[in-house]
């Protein structure tokens, strides 16, 4: 059975019987550190799956639920990391995140170390270390399945920040 790991919550393991509202039944697997989910990505397959629909009986998230269900028979050693972005929002763009983007754009930084060390002051630092979380969450997966409803014509604002 491979591992699931939800993201910003307790760690749960993997449950065939899982209800399309509701994470696997908990766990207590320690979160792996972002480092730590980087070196494993070469020995195991990961798959990123993030729901996003706030509805009970949610569509999406049956779909996405189906699809990591098929994706852990295929791969029963691979580590399943979840994210409830209706249940545990991260945090909006803001400006600091803003300020480091544009120089980061304007200088036309390509390298990821000088790009993760960016941000300069502490207000840039401390939004520059939730997005950096976030942009490792998605390099350190070889699978993405994303649950999108289209919410007034476009996609979930959770989703988006
Ligand atoms: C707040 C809200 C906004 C929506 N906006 C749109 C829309 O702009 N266009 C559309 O075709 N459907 C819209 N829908 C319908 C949903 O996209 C549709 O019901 C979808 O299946 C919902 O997925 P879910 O069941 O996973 O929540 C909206 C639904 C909600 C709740």
């Amino acid at each position: 059975m491979s591992n699931v790991v939800p993201l910003c919550g307790p760690a749960v393991r993997s449950s065939d019987a899982w209800d399309s509202n509701e994470p696997p039944s908990t766990h207590p697997h320690p979160h792996p550190s972002t480092d730590h989910r980087t070196q494993e990505r070469d020995l195991v397959p990961t798959l990123l799956h993030l729901d996003t629909s706030p509805r009970i009986g949610s569509t999406t998230r049956r779909g996405t639920a189906e699809f990591a269900a098929s994706w852990r028979a295929a791969n029963p050693e691979g580590t399943h990391v979840y994210r409830d972005l209706a249940a545990r929002p991260v945090a909006h763009v803001d400006a600091e995140q803003i300020a480091v983007m544009h120089r980061l754009e304007s200088g036309e930084v390509r390298d990821l170390d000088e790009a993760r060390n960016a941000a300069v002051t502490p207000e840039e630092k401390a939004s520059w270390a939730l997005t950096w979380d976030l942009v490792e969450e998605v390099r350190a997966a070889d699978t993405l399945v994303l649950g999108l409803p289209m919410h007034n014509f476009s996609l979930p604002a959770t989703f988006k920040a």
